[in-house]
């Protein structure tokens, strides 16, 4: 393609972006923009297009259409305890430093954010559950599990699995947590109340707040620099003053010092820093997001960071592929 058939081409990719945008209430013009077009391209190669103006047009004639091209671009894969490494951390670390910095009746707040079809909301419920006792967990923990895409939520409410998907469960848990219901597994009704579903666009709709864990897995990657540092501050808003940020894999924090450190970088995890002069608990802040309690009162926690701070020393975009 030459330099002006490429400038017409994105030209009318924009054109299409604006009409999701403005028809049908979706903006994905935060999105990547080489990754975006290549699964824009992906659908229209399956549904037989080659031009955007083409597929412009027939997007603004047909309603089942923008819902394929809805489901290619949304990418919804999943999987329970997916990097079991780094869940292994969040359950002998994570989640028992949480409760521990928490009264034995106070209320516990996670939110999984671009949650897909539930497995990973699911996942926290079970941590959780094992961690604290099933009664416990019940009366206490609050799981908000939101995505944009309601095909994939109203799956996650179904919380219905095939025997592939529960592969990555570990024996004990599944017959603990789930029902066989006709070849297949369904997570545990009395618990799944802990768990809520809902509608909740990360790039433009108001935050869940005084969350203590935030796990938002494998969403932010999809999107530009500029729009994730917009998406990282509404997460640095909901999170609670002692709360946890847990990213995927492949995700990064690399120019938020200010707002987020590490609690452990090889899995993703990070501590909301609080503002200068904030305090929990009659405790300044900066201290006391380290601390955990004792017997004999508060010690550093376990779970800081150690060495220099390499996210301080990179300009790059807000965040990076791992290597
Ligand atoms: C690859 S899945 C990740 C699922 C799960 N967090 C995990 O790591 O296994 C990405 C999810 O993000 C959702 N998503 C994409 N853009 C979003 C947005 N702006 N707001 C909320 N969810 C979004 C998609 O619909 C999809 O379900």
């Amino acid at each position: 393609m030459n330099a002006r058939a490429d400038n017409e081409a994105n030209e009318s990719f924009e054109a299409v972006l604006r009409y999701i945008r403005d028809a049908r209430g979706f903006d994905f013009t935060g999105y990547k923009r080489a990754s975006l077009m290549r699964r824009v391209r992906h659908r229209m190669d399956q549904a037989g297009f080659s031009t955007f103006e083409e597929y412009l047009d027939t997007l603004q004639a047909s309603p089942d259409e923008f819902s394929a091209l809805f489901n290619t671009i949304l990418i919804n894969v999943t999987s329970f305890f997916r990097d079991p490494p780094a869940w292994d951390y969040v359950r002998d670390e994570v989640v028992p430093t949480l409760l521990a910095e928490r009264r034995p009746n106070e209320a516990v707040r996670v939110w999984s954010a671009g949650c897909a079809s539930g497995e990973e909301a699911y996942t926290l419920a079970m941590i959780f559950a094992e961690a604290m006792g099933v009664d416990d967990f019940r009366a206490r923990v609050k799981i908000y599990a939101t995505d944009v895409d309601e095909e994939a939520l109203n799956e996650a409410r179904a919380a219905s699995y095939d025997a592939k998907a529960v592969e990555p469960v570990p024996a004990e848990l599944l017959s603990r947590y789930f029902e066989s219901v006709g070849g297949r597994y369904v997570f545990r009704k009395d618990l799944r109340r802990a768990v809520i579903f809902g509608r909740n666009d990360l790039v433009k709709d108001a935050p869940i707040s005084r969350v203590d864990l935030l796990v938002c897995r494998n969403t932010l990657m999809y999107l530009n620099a500029d729009t994730q540092r917009t998406v990282l501050g509404r997460l640095h808003f909901a999170l609670a003053p002692r709360g946890v940020l847990f990213l995927g894999h492949a995700e990064m924090l690399l120019s938020h010092a200010d707002r987020f450190t590490p609690l452990n970088l090889k899995y993703r995890i990070f501590h909301k820093v609080l503002t200068a002069g904030a305090q929990v608990d009659g405790i300044p802040a900066p201290c006391r997001s380290t601390l955990r309690p004792t017997r004999r009162g508060w010690r550093r926690s376990g779970i800081s960071h150690s060495g220099p701070a390499p996210w301080r020393r990179s300009s790059s975009p807000a965040m990076t592929p791992s290597r």
